[in-house]
C-alpha cells in the first residue's frame, strides 16, 4: 500500500495543535473533516469553518479544548445533535462525535448511534466532503480517503459515498447540495448521481423553504448561476421550487412567428448580470424579471406574440413567491419588485431618448437607478452584432442623459421646490385637497421639463395654478 498522503501544511492554524493536545489528554482519536479539508485542497482560500471529527464525546472534546485555550471561550452545546461549537478568534469550530446514521422514509434527522470514522465517513454526503485529515501527534496530517476523493476533487466529479439512491433518499437537501457544489466548484455531477436525483426529486418536499433558499442563494451566489438553474430544471427539481421558471419554458409558433425561449434567455440574464454585480438582489431580480411573461403571453394576427402588462403581473408573482418560499417579506422583496415593475423602462425610451423620458426615469427609479440600468444592460442577450452594439450604446446615451438631466433637474431624491406649508401659507389654506393638486402639478411640470426644479421658478409656478383653482393669495385678500 502507498503511504496515505500527508497535509501537515493544512493544519497551520494554532487551534489544531490544540485538538491535537485536547484529545490525547482525553485519549481519543480525532480529525478534522469536509469543508475546511475540500476547499483547503482546492486552494479556496481558508475556510472560516472547521469540522472536528471525535472518535469519542465531540462535547467533551470542545469542552477540553476550550480549557487549553487562553480565553477558554464558551462551548455551545446543542444536545440533541450530540455537537459544540466554540469560537477561537475569526474561527468556528464544530465538533461532532464520530456516528453512524439511520433514516426513516420521512424526515430527514436520523437515529444516531456511536460509530467509527469509517461510519462518519459513510455518512457524508460527498465523497470530496468526506476526506479526513488525521489530527492524533502519530500521524498528524495524514489523509483518510476511503472513496476517492482526492480523485473527484482533481477530476472534478460531485459524488456520493454511498449508493446514490441512500444518500439522497436519506436527506434530500443533499440533491440540493450537489447542484449547488457542481456550480460552485464548476464540477459534474456523475451520472448514477443525477439518475438518483431525478428518481427522487419529489422528497425535496421534506426540505425546509429556508434551507432551500440557502442553496439557492449560493447558486445565485456562483459565478454561472445558470449551471446550478439548468440542473434544477433537468432533475426536475425546479418543478418543486419555482414552476413560474418552468412556465418560461419552451418556444411557441403561431403562423410562423415565435417567442424566444423566456427560460433560457433568463438564464443568459442571469450569468450577464453576475459578472457585473455580486448583489443576491439584483441577481435575484434578474433571475425573476420576466416571470410574468407566462401568464401574459397572447397571440395577436397584426403583431405577434405579446406580454403585455408582465411587468406588473411579475412584480405581483414576486411577493407570492417570496412568501411561499419564506423568504423575507422586507426592503429586500420591494427591491426586486421594484426592478420587475421596472425592468421594460429603459429599453422603452431608448429607441428615443427624450430628456422629459429619463426624467421620469430617474424620478421613478430614484436610488435604484444604477441597479436598474445594470439589468436594463445584462437583459441584451440578442445574437445579432449588430443589434448588439446598437442596444448597448442606446443604453450608452441615456446614462450619459441620466447625468445631465440629473445636474440640472435632480430628480433623483426628489425634493418638492415648494412645500405644503408654503402652500398652505401663501393662501392661508388648511390641509386640503388643493394642497396635493398643487405639488403634483409643480412635480409634472418639472418632470416635464415645463419649469426647471428651482424655488422661485416653482413658486410662481404655484400661484398660477392656485388662482386657476379659485384660491387667493393671503397678502392680496385685503385688496380686493
Ligand atoms: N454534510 C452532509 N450532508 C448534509 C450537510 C453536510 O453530509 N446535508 C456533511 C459534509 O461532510 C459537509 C459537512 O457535513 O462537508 C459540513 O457541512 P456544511 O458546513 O453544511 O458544508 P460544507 O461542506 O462545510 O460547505 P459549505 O460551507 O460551502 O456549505
Amino acid at each position: 500500500m502507498s503511504e496515505p498522503k500527508n497535509y501537515k501544511e493544512a493544519l497551520q492554524h494554532p487551534i489544531f495543535k490544540t485538538i491535537t493536545k485536547a484529545s490525547k489528554n482525553l485519549q481519543l482519536e480525532s480529525y478534522v473533516i469536509g469543508g475546511f479539508v475540500r476547499d483547503y485542497i482546492l486552494q479556496r482560500g481558508t475556510a472560516k469553518d472547521i469540522d472536528i471529527v471525535a472518535v469519542g464525546s465531540g462535547i467533551e472534546l470542545a469542552k477540553e479544548v476550550s480549557k487549553l485555550l487562553p480565553n477558554t471561550p464558551k462551548v455551545q452545546i446543542f444536545k440533541t445533535y450530540g455537537t459544540a461549537m466554540l469560537k477561537a478568534g475569526d474561527i468556528e469550530v464544530e465538533f461532532v462525535g464520530a456516528r453512524k446514521e439511520s433514516y426513516t422514509r420521512d424526515s430527514r434527522n436520523p437515529i444516531v448511534e456511536n460509530g467509527t470514522l469509517e461510519d462518519d465517513q459513510n455518512r457524508r454526503d460527498f465523497t470530496i466532503n468526506a476526506l479526513a485529515i488525521q489530527l492524533s501527534h502519530k500521524n498528524f496530517g495524514a489523509v483518510l480517503d476511503p472513496f476517492g476523493g482526492l480523485e473527484d476533487l482533481k477530476t472534478k466529479i460531485i459524488r456520493t459515498p454511498l449508493d446514490p439512491s441512500i444518500t439522497y433518499s436519506d436527506d434530500p437537501l443533499r440533491m440540493m447540495r450537489a447542484i449547488r457544489f457542481a456550480t460552485q466548484l464548476n464540477f459534474k455531477i456523475e451520472p448514477a448521481s443525477l439518475y438518483a436525483i431525478k428518481s427522487h426529486k419529489e422528497r425535496i418536499e421534506i426540505i425546509t423553504k429556508e434551507r432551500i433558499v440557502d442553496e439557492l442563494h449560493k447558486i445565485l451566489l456562483s459565478d454561472k448561476p445558470s449551471v446550478g438553474f439548468k440542473l434544477l430544471e433537468e432533475t426536475g427539481l425546479l418543478h418543486y421550487i419555482m414552476p413560474e421558471l418552468i412556465a418560461l419554458k419552451g418556444i411557441d409558433e403561431v403562423e410562423g412567428q415565435r417567442h424566444k425561449d423566456n427560460f433560457y434567455h433568463t438564464l443568459e440574464v442571469v450569468d450577464n448580470i453576475s459578472e457585473n454585480t455580486n448583489d443576491l438582489w439584483l441577481r435575484w431580480a434578474a433571475l425573476l424579471h420576466d416571470i410574468g411573461k407566462a401568464p401574459t403571453k397572447r397571440f395577436n394576427k397584426k403583431v405577434g406574440w405579446t406580454f403585455h402588462g408582465h411587468e406588473f403581473v411579475g412584480s405581483k408573482m414576486v411577493f407570492k413567491l417570496f412568501k411561499r418560499l419564506k423568504m423575507p417579506l422586507n426592503e429586500k422583496m420591494k427591491f426586486v419588485q421594484k426592478m420587475v415593475l421596472m425592468s421594460s423602462r429603459p429599453i422603452v425610451i431608448a429607441s428615443e431618448v427624450t430628456d422629459s423620458a429619463v426624467r421620469r426615469l430617474v424620478f421613478d427609479a430614484g436610488d435604484y437607478i444604477e441597479e436598474l440600468m445594470t439589468l436594463c444592460e445584462a437583459d441584451i442577450t440578442t445574437k445579432n452584432p449588430k443589434r448588439f452594439k446598437k442596444y448597448h450604446n442606446n443604453f450608452k446615451i441615456v446614462r450619459q442623459k441620466m447625468v445631465e438631466v440629473e445636474e440640472r433637474d435632480h430628480v433623483r431624491n426628489f425634493q418638492p421646490p415648494v412645500t405644503g406649508e408654503e402652500i398652505m401659507e401663501t393662501f392661508n389654506i388648511r390641509p386640503s385637497r388643493e394642497i396635493g393638486i398643487i405639488k403634483e402639478a409643480i412635480k409634472e411640470a418639472i418632470l416635464e421639463g415645463i419649469i426647471p426644479n428651482e424655488h422661485d421658478v416653482a413658486y410662481q409656478f404655484m400661484l398660477k395654478k392656485g388662482k386657476e383653482l379659485g384660491l387667493v393669495i393671503e397678502s392680496q385678500k385685503n385688496l380686493e
